[in-house]
């Protein structure tokens, strides 16, 4: 499927639907006519073999107390190994209403309070929030940024575990918003120093069925054969890939049954719901049927980063794009061309867009905006339209 027929196919409207990226507008940024190219999800239906099976569901008209069947363990185990080659188990699986929720129980479930969590910055903002909400200590390393593309200094990493004494280590893979597909070299590295420390690594690895060509996710918990899986707890969900992110269904892979144990202990306390039905039907009809429309939308979102890429790159090159390697949102530089202090005013008043700030990410990002490119091109054309013409250019 091109890009045109995706967009014909699976674009809508969203204004009017209590779209916290459209409807939110005012509420988030004072202003109700912006173009959103914010918050992460997009601008496109689900697949047909996801609404087909919710309204299957709906037409039953039942929605009573549910269980995960097999066959969602079944397709979604043949979805890890196909794509990521990650054979996981039925009983390592357990499951949360979202990625960040169960970031605030692994904290809860593997720290004590005060004791230290540590996150590469700049990095999706909550994970500053769980580290902080919970009462703990939140280290940060800087990624290092070189013209762009950034990378971890490994040495500053092991530094700033050893001298804050780090128990936990939040790990995005890949990274919002910089846009990195960490590779296997990176990973082993990572991972071999927090081992080497007594680290547990959380790895949140929502975006991993976003990736670009010539880029390849790859779990943490095979690196090395699994060499690292005995501390390592890994976080994934349809809902970035897919599209699903309101119908609040995620999936927690833990090998270890120590740690397994731990996790039940805590999350019985908080946590006695089972799983949303519609949530866990939509993502079993993904994962089975929606290959296709994962096709289509990857090329939607490469051909938006191109056109942004070409444009900014001809008319405004001082601006830095870092090149995207996986998720749906690139990571602009924009500290070259105005004034930190003055991206709001010209992105927001000036441009009419409504992204992610920089500086939510943390301090280092002041100057960067994140736009998101999961969205029907005419939108990105505007944005870019809107920069450059505000730009003088
Ligand atoms: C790295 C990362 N983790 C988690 C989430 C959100 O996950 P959830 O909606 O399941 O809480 C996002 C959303 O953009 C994300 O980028």
């Amino acid at each position: 499927m091109n890009v045109a027929e995706f967009c014909e196919r699976y674009a809508v409207e969203r204004k009017g639907t209590n779209s916290l990226k459209w409807d939110a507008l005012d509420e988030r940024f004072g202003d109700p006519d912006l173009i959103a190219a914010w918050v992460a999800d997009m601008e496109f239906k689900a697949p047909e073999a996801v609404l087909d099976a919710l309204q299957k569901r709906i037409a039953h008209g039942v929605f009573g107390y549910s269980f995960v069947p097999n066959s969602f363990y079944e397709a979604f185990i043949k979805w890890e190994k196909q794509h990521h080659g990650y054979e996981v188990k039925k009983e390592w699986m357990r499951f949360s209403t979202g990625v960040v929720t169960a970031l605030y129980w692994f904290i809860n479930a593997y720290t004590k309070p005060r004791e230290a969590v540590m996150i590469v910055t700049p990095v999706y903002y909550p994970f500053h929030n769980a580290v902080k909400d919970t009462d703990r200590k939140l280290v940060t390393c800087e990624l290092v940024n070189d013209n762009g593309f950034y990378h971890i200094d490994f040495d500053a990493f092991e530094k700033s575990i050893i001298d804050n004494d780090v128990k936990l280590f939040i790990q995005c893979s890949p990274h919002n918003p910089v846009g990195r597909v960490w590779t296997e070299e990176e990973l082993v590295k990572v991972l071999s120093i927090c081992k080497k420390h007594g680290v547990l690594v959380v790895s949140d690895e929502i975006h991993q069925d976003l990736t670009m060509e010539g880029h390849k996710h790859i779990p943490s918990a095979i690196v090395c054969d699994g060499e690292f899986a005995d501390r390592l707890i890994t976080v994934t969900a349809p809902s970035k890939t897919f599209n699903l992110a309101g119908l609040l269904f995620s999936q927690i892979i833990i090998e270890d049954e120590q740690l397994r144990t731990q996790f039940d202990d805590y999350v019985k306390t908080v946590n006695q719901t089972e799983v949303n039905i519609l949530g866990l039907t939509a993502a079993e009809a993904a994962y089975r049927h929606g290959q296709g429309w994962l096709d289509g939308l990857l090329a939607v979102i490469r051909h938006n980063y191109e056109h942004v890429k070409r444009h900014l790159h001809e008319v405004a090159p001082e601006i830095i794009i870092s090149p995207l390697e996986g998720t749906y949102l690139i990571w602009l530089d924009l500290r070259n061309v105005i004034d930190p202090e003055k991206t709001k005013e010209f992105i927001q008043d000036r441009c009419r867009i409504a992204v992610d700030f920089g500086e939510w990410f943390g301090p280092e990002g002041k100057g960067f905006i994140r736009l998101n490119m999961a969205t029907e091109p005419r939108f990105v054309e505007l944005a870019v339209e809107n920069i450059l013409s505000n730009l003088g250019r």
